[in-house]
Parts: C-alpha cells; sequence; structure tokens
C-alpha cells in the first residue's frame, strides 16, 4: 500500500519526517498532521501559464501540481467554476472591486468537495482500497457517494444523524452506504478514525486526508488565474476543518514561487457560524491552539467543533495580518437571501454565512472599500432549502384568465402594477 513518486511526498508538518507516499494522516514520532510536499524545481518547466491554459477546463489543468499518482487518466471535468465581478452586492455593503468565486455549481455535486474528493479517490485507486468512504457535515458525503459510484469503488459513508434532508438524499441517490451516527460531526469523525484502522477502507478525509486536502488548491489557483495572473488584496473564506482556507495561501505561495504571479500581501479572513465558531474565537483571542465547541447551527456543512487543522488555520490567518469573523444564525439566512437577490447565486447555509461575514468586515472598516477581494461561495442553496422555510408566503392559485390575474396582482403587489402601467403610458399604449 505505497507508491513512490520523484515529484511529490508526504512529510510531517512539525519534525520534518519523511514518508513516501501511502495511506496515513499523522506523524508516528510526533502525531502532527502530514502534507504533501512538492519538489517545486521537479515541476518548475512543466507548469507555466501556457500549459496550464493549454489543459482541459477543469482542475485537471493544475495536475503537475496535484498528487495524482502514475497512470491516473483525470475525465471528470471537475471545477474551473466562475469567478464573477459582484457590483450589485458591492453596492449594498460598500465594495467596489468584490468578486465571488462561485463553487455552488462546482460539477458534478455542487460544492467545492468535488475537487478534493477526485484527488482522494485517485490515490484510494492506487492504494488498492476497493470500498472508500468519509466523515462528513453533507457535501462530501455527496461528493464521495457520485465520485465512488463513477469509479466503481464501494462506498461506506458516515454523518451525523440530524443532516439535511437533501444532503441525506444526494448521498443515497448514487447508491452508497449511508451511516447516520447519533452524534455531532466530532463523534463521527472519531468512529472513522478507528473503522479505517480496523477495515481497511480507504477515508477520504481520514486516512487519504493529506491528498484529498492538496485537491483544495486548485480553488486557490483559479482566483488567480481568473484574475489574470494576479493576486487578490483579501480572500473571504468558509471555515469547517479548516483546511481550505490554508490550501488557498498554499496555492499562492507556489504560484509565486514558480513566477507565474507577483508576491503581494494577501489577507485570508476566515467565517464561521456563531453557533461553531472555534477557529474565529481562537484568531479574536489571539490563540494558537483550538478550544473544542459543541456545534448548534443550521450551517451545518460548517459544524466541527474541534477542527483538524483549526490550530494551523488560525495561525496562517494572524501570520497574513488577516482575521475571522462569526455571525448569528439569522444573519446567515440574511446573507443567502442578499447573495441572491444581488448576483443571483443561490447559496447553501455556508455561503450564508461568508456573505452575512464579508457584509460585517467592510462594515466594521476591516476591508476598505475598494481592496480587490474574492468571497468563496463553497456549496449550493438548493441543498438547503430548510434554512429558508417560512421566508416566502405561497399565495393562492390564480385561475388562468386576465381578469384574474388583473385582481390578483392589484392586490398582492400593486407596486409591481404601477411599473407596468408607467411603462404602457411611456410607450404610448392604452389600457
Ligand atoms: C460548503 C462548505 N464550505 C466550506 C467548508 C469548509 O471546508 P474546510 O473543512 O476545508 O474548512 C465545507 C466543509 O465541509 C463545506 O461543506
Ligand atoms: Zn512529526
Amino acid at each position: 500500500m505505497e507508491y513512490s513518486c520523484r515529484a511529490y511526498e508526504l512529510r510531517c508538518n512539525e519534525c520534518g519526517k519523511r514518508f513516501g507516499n501511502r495511506p496515513q494522516s499523522a506523524c508516528d514520532e510526533c502525531l502532527a498532521p502530514l502534507e504533501v510536499k512538492f519538489d517545486l524545481d521537479a515541476v518548475r518547466g512543466r507548469f507555466t501559464r501556457e500549459t496550464v491554459s493549454a489543459g482541459p477546463a477543469s482542475i485537471w489543468r493544475y495536475k503537475e501540481l496535484l498528487p495524482i499518482p502514475e497512470g491516473f487518466q483525470p475525465d471528470l471535468p471537475v471545477g474551473f467554476t466562475p469567478l464573477t465581478r459582484a457590483k450589485n452586492l458591492g453596492k449594498r455593503i460598500g465594495a467596489t472591486n468584490l468578486y465571488v468565486k462561485n463553487d455552488a455549481v462546482c460539477f458534478p455535486t455542487l460544492s467545492f468537495k468535488d475537487r478534493v474528493v477526485s484527488v482522494a479517490l485517485a490515490n484510494a485507486q492506487a492504494f488498492g482500497f476497493t470500498t472508500v468512504g468519509c466523515s462528513s457535515t453533507g457535501n462530501l458525503a455527496n461528493s464521495v457517494a457520485a465520485q465512488s459510484a463513477r469509479l466503481g469503488l464501494k462506498a461506506c459513508i458516515l454523518v451525523p444523524a440530524d443532516l439535511e434532508p437533501a444532503k441525506i438524499l444526494n448521498t443515497q441517490v448514487y447508491g452508497a452506504h449511508l451511516v447516520r451516527i447519533d452524534g455531532n460531526y466530532d463523534h463521527v469523525n472519531r468512529l472513522c478514525t478507528l473503522i479505517a484502522d480496523e477495515y481497511g477502507w480507504g477515508l477520504v478525509n481520514v486516512n487519504l486526508r493529506p491528498y484529498y486536502a492538496e485537491g483544495s488548491k486548485t480553488y486557490g489557483y483559479e482566483i488567480a488565474e481568473q484574475l489574470g495572473w494576479k493576486l487578490p488584496d483579501n480572500v473571504v473564506v468558509p471555515m469547517a476543518g479548516g483546511s481550505l482556507i490554508r490550501k488557498i495561501r498554499k496555492a499562492f505561495n507556489e504560484l509565486i514561487a514558480l513566477g507565474l504571479v507577483e508576491d503581494k500581501p494577501v489577507r485570508f479572513f476566515g467565517a464561521q457560524a456563531t453557533g461553531c465558531s472555534p477557529i474565529s474565537h481562537a484568531v479574536k483571542q489571539g490563540w494558537d491552539y483550538i478550544e473544542p465547541q459543541r456545534p448548534n447551527t443550521i450551517a451545518r456543512s460548517l459544524a466541527i467543533g474541534n477542527p483538524a487543522d483549526g490550530p494551523a488555520a488560525a495561525k496562517m490567518i494572524a501570520q497574513n495580518g488577516g482575521y475571522a469573523e462569526d455571525v448569528s444564525d439569522v444573519e446567515v439566512v440574511s446573507g443567502i437571501q442578499e447573495l441572491a437577490e444581488t448576483e443571483g447565486i443561490f447559496t447553501e447555509t455556508a455561503g450564508g454565512v461568508t456573505t452575512a461575514v464579508t457584509a460585517r468586515l467592510y462594515s466594521h472598516g476591516r476591508i476598505g472599500a475598494d481592496e480587490t477581494t474574492v468571497i468563496c461561495i463553497t456549496g449550493n442553496g438548493l441543498k438547503t432549502t430548510d434554512a429558508l422555510e417560512g421566508r416566502f408566503r405561497q399565495q393562492r392559485a390564480v385561475k388562468p384568465r386576465l381578469s384574474e390575474f388583473d385582481d390578483y396582482i392589484r392586490e398582492t403587489d400593486p407596486a409591481l402594477v404601477g411599473g407596468l402601467e408607467q411603462e404602457l403610458e411611456l410607450a404610448g399604449g392604452a389600457r
């Protein structure tokens, strides 16, 4: 269950011990997390602006900097999602140079987790696993289920029992075995650590975690490339385990080291829900350790009370001059609506967190109005519609006659009719 590779291998984050390539996530000397380390000189000539832009419109255009075992032929068009200017949202919150990186439309399961899963499963196959799985707050479950189905791998997926119904359905439809655990995510994750050893399964965010996490770098490569090979001033990122935010930083570092972008200060802002905010709390306190919390928030995809990469994320945010904020569940729902109403993007609760935190950062003056800021929208609103339950009244059904419609629209939305009559007058029409 090992393979060798010239370009990358696992290295301990703390003591530097080298591990080659194998399914392992913690150092056996000091218990610190392992991380994939690339020999950047080995890929220097093969990873340039030209080779990247000649590649496919997916994360595989960056494959030279992804831990993909030799012989793996990637063919799923994962990632390369839109980066769009957010002028309307910007106007509302006082930002003139705001962008949305929209992984609500990531292929194939509508969250950024598709990026990490495709890299993890390539390694699962190389290590010879025939059964894969994960512990998940929902989006990871969906993606492992979908991608393992396509690769012909068996999947066993563990989630907290109280997950949103759409995220449960979105896992089962692919034929994966879904196990609901009577507990929160941290209980699920601890159980998965034991299962990986006992059953010999490839669990993408447990024993395959170092490979899985590298997939998030593509989110950062895309931001830089889509800004015209430039780094932004700020990035606002939702945090659960704390992996994505660190990997965007790592992606920027690699692009700088390889000369694809110019070095400049970039501040990272972490976003959490107040009901589960161990990382933002640590950042506000100036800690480089995490005090675990018991999650209680509608932002279930971010509800990790004891985040594996929390300490490292808190440290990175502080080192880069950024900050972290958290918002109430009421603000999360407003954030979802605000992004939908201004930019036409329907995000899930995690995106509501990110949008609401971004608004707070501008209003508190932590981000200047004209700085280039990218907000990371990482999941799709159709998966968490229960968060909006009761927000919109269902009106009575209207008979299919113009007179009925006239009565109805005057009764329910007179302002709409006022506009219509004015338009008809302008057009010289009569009524
Ligand atoms: C939609 C969404 N956004 C962000 C995150 C946070 O990612 P990370 O665990 O890498 O901090 C998750 C994690 O589950 C998620 O589902
Ligand atoms: Zn070590």
